[in-house]
């Protein structure tokens, strides 16, 4: 153990602290993290965790959930700069004039979101739950936002429903060409492709299996098949590595990095555990109506 990560767990222990990660983050955040996790999963544990402080190590909308589930815990974030640039990409009063057009709407909204989007939004999802939630809903319109890959992705797998999408996405998964996946397919011609929703419907029409960070991880663990072409954030090579040694792992395109997700280091994390800066802190009026979607999603997607 080195010196930060002794020192880690000292001021974990003396401060009852719990540090959560994405599985974007780098290999040796994910090593020092208590809980480590896809969106689903880290907003679930920031709910019923007893710690006094979380320590999330994420994107801004991931540490904002988590104070808006859970109020009474400090939110301390390594790095406040890290964001989502797919968060910011609806407007509050696009919802607004779709409600006005359609009477029975639901606005369903991505977890990654500004909680300004959460507070006039219906119910929230991830990737891992947004096909079970959006078939549930008892509406026949909605309007889904602010990823319009993830939100056709649902549309094909609920027929049923008329989805309106927004346009936004995620700019590194967004960029993952089916060229790339057809040449990584020639390199590698016994492996599956394994793919996130948020890539874009011609990548996704190439996959062998589609699904959030989790979902990947459990297919690979899963498959009798050894080798794999990962249409993901490269952090995920991490558990991916560590949970299947004999397997090989392929990314589609080189580099696949989130750069706001890589803000998150052991330094970071000590110098906030340290002196507790870069504190999370949400409006009441603002948190109140962000948590009904939020805990809508947690009930429905039990
Ligand atoms: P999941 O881990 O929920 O699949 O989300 C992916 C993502 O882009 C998080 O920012
Ligand atoms: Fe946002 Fe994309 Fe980074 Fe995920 S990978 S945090 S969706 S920019």
């Amino acid at each position: 153990m080195n010196n930060i990560t002794k020192e880690i767990e000292r001021l974990k222990k003396e401060k009852n602290a719990v540090i959560l990660a994405h599985y974007y983050t780098t290999g040796d955040v994910q090593a020092l993290a208590d809980y480590v996790g896809d969106s689903y999963y880290l907003a679930k544990v920031a709910q019923r965790t007893d710690a006094d402080i979380v320590v999330f190590c994420g994107v801004a909308f991931m540490g904002e959930s988590a104070k808006i589930l859970n109020p009474e815990k400090t939110v301390l974030m390594p790095d406040l700069s890290a964001n989502c640039a797919m968060a910011h990409m609806a407007q509050a009063e696009t919802v607004m004039a779709m409600r006005e057009q359609y009477d029975d709407l639901a606005v369903v909204c991505y977890i990654n979101s500004t909680s300004e989007l959460k507070c006039c939004s219906d119910v929230c999802v991830t990737s891992s739950n947004a096909v079970k939630i959006v078939r549930e809903l008892p509406n026949k319109n909605i309007f889904f936002i602010p990823d319009e890959n993830l939100g056709r992705f649902v549309a094909e797998q609920v027929p049923e429903k008329n989805i309106i999408l927004n346009k936004g996405c995620c700019p590194i998964h967004a960029a993952i060409t089916a060229a790339q996946i057809a040449a990584a397919k020639e390199e590698h011609p016994n492996a599956l492709v394994l793919t996130h929703p948020e890539c874009v419907k011609e990548v996704l029409s190439l996959s062998d299996f589609i699904g959030s960070t989790a979902d990947i991880l459990r297919f690979a663990e899963n498959s009798d098949c050894s080798e794999f072409i990962v249409c993901t954030e490269d952090g995920v090579s991490y558990p991916l590595e560590l949970l299947n040694p004999g397997k090989k792992f392929y990314f589609a395109a080189q580099p696949f990095c989130c750069a706001d997700m890589k803000l998150n280091t052991p330094e970071k994390i000590l110098h906030v555990l340290e002196t507790g800066e870069n504190e999370i802190t949400v409006d009441e009026d603002k948190r109140r109506k962000a948590l009904v979607p939020l805990d809508r999603m947690l009930e429905m997607a039990k």
